[in-house]
């Protein structure tokens, strides 16, 4: 019988990158306690309309890369493509937006049905960040400041580069885009047959488009900078201001328009040389329009998402993960017979009530090579019990050389010697 193997494009995670991830974790963590952002836990199933209306009915993501299906009741479910919409769904719904701020985080799987390639699946995971509230440039300063932290943090900040560009008002950008359509009809014939396609849905979104040909057209293009209104741009050199005050290095880029419908205003991508075709670890930007348009009195949010498979596809190819995060044990604890083996958990048991946050691993199988074994778990000490007479001693192993034990005073002398590792 055939053997049943995972959905092309959906990864499980093996303990060997498990400690990377938790490792990231554990870094982006620290940093959004850094700036006080508290942790929101949304399901993975929503509503299908709440994505068609905050994502939007013309972007790649709504039109073909949605995971939808009808539930038993007849009612049309899509597994989340993204995190914004569900947060904003989630505090409006449970009344984080009334008449206060928020700094919420949230971390786990999306569903896009995109082609796998290197860095880009169809389950993949991200910690996003939204906050609510809070109109102001220092806003999204802090959003960039937070995460230009976290790259510092992991070794990152030299391999990456800060893409920004301000999208200004809705009614600025559909000053703009009549401007472009204009311009982009008179070379219609010689468009992409995406672009071609969203001239008529999405003409913004045709500025990202790859086609050498369509490149060459949007050269002479108008350019979306020069029809920002005034507080957008007044909004944006705030921005910058405080970036260049913080020394955080930046590229303006004014083709960034970004695949979602909900921006206005600043946008921002991080993105990398080093992981071929999927450069782009982390993004976001401001979305001033997106708790009314989802039904919530009108409310400011800004928030940006990391792809954590990149993230930790770049720790691991830069050669970025500490030894310490690989490191997952302390002891390996092993019985040089079968008969010490009820003594041996006693002992265990006892060693974890002595040292909290000891991580120790019982050996349960043949008695091979265990000090090999022990290597192979990780773990700094292994221990091999044996008996003499009535009580237990044993052989220590520290990177490769045993170390006698003596019965008298054994666990204490195990417990000293664990107190130096852990
Ligand atoms: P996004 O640009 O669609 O934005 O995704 C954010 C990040 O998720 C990307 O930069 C990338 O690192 C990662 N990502 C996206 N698609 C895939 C994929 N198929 N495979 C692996 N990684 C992927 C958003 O999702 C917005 N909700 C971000 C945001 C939050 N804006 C404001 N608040």
């Amino acid at each position: 019988m055939a053997k049943i193997q995972a959905i092309r494009g959906m990864n499980d995670v093996l303990p060997q990158d498990s400690v990377v991830w938790q490792y990231l974790e554990a870094q982006v963590k620290d940093v959004l306690d850094a700036y006080g952002y508290s942790e929101i836990r949304m399901p993975v199933v929503e509503y299908t309309h709440l994505f068609k209306r905050s994502i939007g009915e013309v972007t790649d993501i709504v039109e073909k890369e949605m995971y939808t299906f009808e539930d038993r009741n007849n009612e049309s479910l899509t597994l989340r493509p993204e995190g914004t919409a569900s947060c904003v769904r989630a505090a409006e719904e449970h009344g984080l937006l009334f008449n206060q701020t928020q700094r919420l985080w949230y971390q786990g799987p999306m569903f896009r049905y995109e082609k796998p390639q290197k860095g880009r699946y169809r389950q993949f995971h991200q910690i996003g960040v939204e906050a609510f509230g809070m109109s102001g440039a220092e806003l999204d300063a802090e959003l960039i400041l937070l995460t230009a932290r976290l790259w510092k943090s992991l070794g990152l900040l030299e391999h990456v580069t800060l893409e920004l560009n301000s999208l200004g008002s809705s009614e600025a950008r559909a000053h703009y885009r009549q401007v472009l359509v204009d311009y982009l009809l008179q070379f219609e014939a010689q468009l992409d047959e995406d672009s071609k396609r969203r001239l008529a849905s999405n003409p913004l979104r045709i500025l990202d488009s790859k086609d050498p040909n369509t490149q060459d057209i949007l050269r002479q293009a108008p350019m979306l900078e020069d029809y920002l209104d005034e507080e957008s741009k007044e909004h944006f050199a705030e921005l910058c201001h405080i970036l260049d005050t913080n020394g955080i290095r930046y590229v303006l880029n004014p083709k960034l328009v970004r695949g979602l419908d909900y921006y206005n205003r600043t946008v921002f991508e991080w993105t990398t040389s080093s992981l071929g075709a999927q450069g782009t670890v982390c993004a976001g930007g401001r979305y001033d329009g997106l708790v009314a348009q989802l039904g919530g009195k009108s409310t400011p949010g800004a928030g940006f998402a990391m792809g954590v498979e990149r993230l930790v596809l770049m720790l691991e190819t830069l050669q970025l993960v500490p030894e310490s995060a690989r490191q997952t044990l302390d002891l390996y604890l092993a019985a040089e017979h079968k008969g010490l083996q009820a003594a041996l958990i006693s002992l265990a048991e006892q060693l974890r009530t002595a040292i909290p946050g000891l991580r120790l691993r019982s050996h349960c199988a043949g008695l091979k090579n265990i000090n090999a074994k022990a290597q192979q778990a990780g773990a700094t000490l292994a221990l091999i019990v044996k008996q003499n007479g009535e009580s237990l001693c044993g052989t220590l192993w520290q990177d490769g050389s045993p170390q006698e034990v003596n019965a008298e005073g054994f666990v204490a002398a195990i417990v000293a010697a664990l107190n130096k590792q852990v």
